[in-house]
């Protein structure tokens, strides 16, 4: 489903380039449920920007069930992105003003494809994890791990393939935390690729591989036991 050939990345020029990706490579197939580790600067949200669409690789080669992305320009990359890929930050990046609902329905709202079906579905999603009760409140009305579960829905809402996590639980306790992992577990056997970036080995263990980075390069890919 997701294919990256010899993925580099590098910042700045002469003595102060920066390799954050140096060649990965690695393919995921669709139910796959991946724990990208490494230690801070290893190249794990780069990674995940330039799967994401967010940022340019340097060179190497990523495909799309089949299709390259990198070759696309800002416009084609966009569409590709909000139609098939979404992305769990580690700040929630929720908008103030707009209750739970509303957030969850930004994308939408965004892809110009308002309508009562869109809504219906978002409260759907809202009540499966557990805020049924709040979605009209705006995100300073709602503890970090409802917050993030919102943003969680949001990236949902338009039925991705894949699903991309930055720490998703990284700004909260570890019940907090367990809840949002539950809902990975539980997405992730509805068949939803999820690739979740994390330094908690707690959480990578939830996973069914784990990736890991070090110094921008892939340095093993692990299977889990079965959990
Ligand atoms: N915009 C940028 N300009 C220059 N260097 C950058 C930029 N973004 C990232 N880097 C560098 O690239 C390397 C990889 O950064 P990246 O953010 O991918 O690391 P990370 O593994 O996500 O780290 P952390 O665990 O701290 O979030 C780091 O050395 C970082 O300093
Ligand atoms: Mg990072």
């Amino acid at each position: 489903m997701l294919k990256l050939q010899n993925v580099c990345k590098f910042y700045g020029e002469g003595e102060a380039r920066v390799a954050a990706l140096n060649g990965v490579s690695f393919e995921v197939n669709k139910g796959d449920y991946i724990a990208v580790m490494g230690p801070s600067g290893s190249g794990k949200s780069t990674l995940l920007n330039i799967i994401g669409g967010l940022d340019r690789l340097s060179s190497g080669e990523v495909f799309l069930e089949g299709q390259r992305l990198d070759t696309l320009d800002e416009n084609e990359l966009v569409a590709v992105r909000r139609g098939k890929i979404s992305y769990v930050f580690q700040q929630y990046h929720l908008l103030p003003s707009l209750t739970a609902l509303e957030n969850v329905l930004l994308p939408i709202t965004f892809a110009g494809l308002d309508g009562n079906g869109h809504e219906a579905h978002a409260v759907q999603i809202l009540e499966r994890i557990g805020l049924g009760k709040r979605m009209h409140h705006r995100p300073n009305q709602l503890s970090g791990g409802e917050q993030q579960r919102v943003a969680i829905a949001r990236a949902l809402v338009n039925n991705p393939i894949l699903t991309l996590a930055d720490e998703p639980t990284g700004n909260m306790d570890q019940k907090r935390g367990n809840e949002i992992l539950d809902l990975f577990d539980q997405l992730n056997k509805e068949g939803q690729t999820i690739i979740m970036v994390t330094h908690n080995l707690d959480a990578a263990r939830r996973a069914k591989e784990i990736i890991n980075l070090r110094d921008g390069a892939l340095v093993d890919r692990i299977k889990q036991q079965v959990r």
